[in-house]
This record gives C-alpha cells, structure tokens and sequence, in this order.
C-alpha cells in the first residue's frame, strides 16, 4: 500500500524531529531536503535504522535535490536560521524571507497541489510572504504556530493544577511571537473555566510561561531553539490533515472578514481536513482581545512591507 508523501524542507532539528515523530505514527513516507550535503540524508539512513526496533513500514529519504519531493501531498518548510540568545524571531526577518523563497522556487513546481505548511520564523511575517510569492489557493498554505504555542499552554496549566493534558481544552492564537495571544477565558480542564480554577497572578504566570516559553529554551540552549514540541506540532497538524478527526487546532491562516481582518495570515481556530484549512472557526472574542489580533496583523504588515 503506498502512503501519502510528506516533503520536509530543511533537515535541522526541528524538520528532523518532525520526520521522526512521523515515521512512529507510521503515516506518510518521508522526504528530507536540506541544502547542506549530507545532512538530510545522513538523518533519514540513520532513521531507517531505527526500522527494526520500531517496525514502522513508513520510507524516509534525505537529499540535496528537490527532485526527490516530486508530487508530494504535503510540504513543510523548517528551513531557516533559528533565533540565538536575545535575538526575537522577528530578527531573523530578511534572511529568512530569501530562504522561503528559495525553497518555493524549487518546491512549487514539483508539487503544485500540495498543501503547504510553513514553520520558518518569523513564523506568520514568513507565511504571509510565502503566500504572496506562491500563488497558491489560501486553504493550501498556511503556517504553525499556534498548535505549537497552544501545547505550551496546556503545559503551563498542567504544571500549575497538576492535571493531565487531556483534561484541558486551550487555545492559543494570534501571532507567533511577542503578540501571541493565549485564551485562559476560554480555556477549561475537565469543563470547568480556567478563570474559575485559577486567580488572577496566576493565570498571568500560565500566560507567560506560554509567551515565553520558546526564549526559554533558547536562553538555556544557547545555541539554538526549540525542537521536540515544534517537531511534534508539526507532526500532528500533517496527522490532522491525513486523518481528520474534526478537532480545534489553531494555525496561521489566511482571513478574508473573519475576526474584521482581511488579506492576512494570522494564528486563528481551525479544522483542517484532506483539502487543508477546511474552516476558521469565529471565536466570540472580547474587544480588547479583537484589539489584540488587529494589533498583530499591522505589525505583521509593517514587518511585510520591509521585505
Ligand atoms: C519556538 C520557535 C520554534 O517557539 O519559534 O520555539
């Protein structure tokens, strides 16, 4: 039986901690580009190895040339320079825009029916470049982000309330970055509100944990950023999309009037199913919180506008 294709771009450890995650879940082959030789198809030998430990039946490859994503169903884009010590993902603007591109020119023509996931930070500045160069219809292409920034959530609530991530039902949305925008209102752990389990210092601290949990592990990483959660957003999104199961999840998708933006990728609820982006979902979010993603979409358009 074949399995559908996943391309990863970029075989750094976010992209190949993605490809790892994948290969257990057993549901997709894999292909890992990565510009520097080598790299990528040193990881994916490496991770065929691991077959007869594992027993997974899934393929990974690994290459310097393009010529191997041919006709994929998704690609994700990992490539990218990541942020160091006191750098903010929005300092890694101009360099990264000209890796996304790159990446598109090589990838689009081989694939011009995938869906297209990027994970390159600036996370949703990269998306809405991505988008503006590929052409591609918006329930294709989109960016991650905010299952990423929604799973640090739930760790920061389970940390506090010493509860069990399946007993907590969270969102994060707007940007991926300083602008992100955590819903403690809305959030609950076995059905009961956040607001409700919580005082008010508290829900604050969850709120920053969340924001700054990636500069947390670049602080203590020194030499790079976080891999494992990112690697394993990744690897539920591409899940999600092969095996819809209807669930919430939020990403940096392309708003047409939703929320009162237009013509902008933002982090925002959506199912995602075989088509991609299937529908955004309309939070009944408080003016203060509306103010708070048009916020993010000006900075996001001024960052744009740079490039
Ligand atoms: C982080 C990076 C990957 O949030 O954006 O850790």
């Amino acid at each position: 039986m074949s399995l559908p294709k996943v391309s990863i771009i970029g075989a750094g450890n976010v992209g190949a901690t993605a490809a790892h995650i994948l290969l257990n879940h057993d549901l997709a082959d894999i292909v890992m580009i990565d510009v520097v030789a080598g790299v990528a198809e040193g990881k994916a030998l490496d991770m065929m190895h691991m077959r007869g430990n594992e027993g997974f039946h899934a393929k990974v490859s690994g290459s310097t040339d393009y010529a191997l994503t041919e006709n994929s169903d998704i690609v994700v884009v990992t490539a990218g320079v990541p942020r160091r010590p006191g750098m903010t993902r929005e300092d890694l603007l101009n360099v990264n825009a000209n890796i996304v591109k790159s990446v598109l020119d090589e990838a689009l023509p081989r694939s011009p029916e995938a869906i297209y996931i990027f994970v390159t930070n600036p996370l949703d500045v990269m998306v809405n470049y991505a988008f503006s160069l590929a052409g591609v219809p918006k329930e294709r292409l989109f960016g991650m982000g905010g299952v990423l920034d929604t799973a640090r959530f739930v760790h920061a609530v389970c940390e506090r309330l010493d509860c069990q991530p399946s007993e907590v039902d969270a969102l994060v949305i707007g940007a991926h970055g300083e602008a992100m925008l955590p819903l403690p209102r809305l959030a609950t752990v076995n059905g009961t509100t956040l607001t409700e389990l919580m005082g008010a210092e508290n829900i604050d601290a969850v709120v920053a944990d969340t924001i700054n949990g990636g500069a947390a592990i670049v602080e203590l990483l020194q030499t790079g950023s976080a891999f494992y959660a990112p690697g394993s957003s990744i690897a539920s999104m591409v899940a999600e999309l092969l095996f819809p199961t209807g669930k919430t999840v939020s990403v940096s998708a392309r708003l047409s009037g939703e929320y009162g933006l237009y013509d902008i990728h933002l982090g925002v609820p959506v199912r995602l199913g075989k088509g991609g982006v299937e529908e955004i979902i309309e939070l009944d979010l408080s003016d203060q919180e509306l103010a708070s993603l048009a916020a993010a979409a000006d900075s996001i358009k001024a960052q744009l506008s740079e490039l």
